[in-house]
């Protein structure tokens, strides 16, 4: 079984394809040059990544951010402030710091999408 040496405590996605964080279709943008300037001055990759996607598929519900956790992913949509990105930085600090991927804030839960049609109840949190 592979095993990486670039373990990490989790994974953030945020999607940058044919319609998240494209302004030119009068979408939400994405403060993503920021975003990650700040990741990686703040030396988070190694605890959480940070990635930026293709088109991860609800496009009718842009934009997109999903985490990925040890035990499943987490998807939130109409992430379209530079608020929610600076509170996700801060998350990632914490967790770092924390040494565990922390709840997201409270301002990410009524954001919180359901992806797929046979989630369980009880994922959705
Ligand atoms: S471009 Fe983000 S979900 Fe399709």
């Amino acid at each position: 079984m592979p095993v990486t040496q670039r373990q990490t405590l989790g994974q953030v996605l945020v999607c940058l394809g044919c319609c998240c964080g494209r302004q030119d279709r009068g979408r939400p943008g994405i403060p993503l040059e920021w975003l990650k300037a700040e990741w990686k001055r703040g030396g988070l990759l190694k605890h959480v990544h940070l990635s930026v996607s293709g088109c991860l598929g609800p496009c009718d519900v842009p934009n997109v951010v999903a985490i990925v956790r040890p035990d499943g992913l987490e998807w939130f949509a109409e992430i379209d402030q530079d608020t929610y990105y600076a509170a996700l930085l801060d998350w990632a600090r914490a967790s770092a710091a924390a040494g565990q991927l922390l709840d997201l804030p409270a301002e990410f839960h009524p954001k919180r999408l359901t992806r797929f049609r046979d989630t369980p109840a009880e994922v959705l949190r």
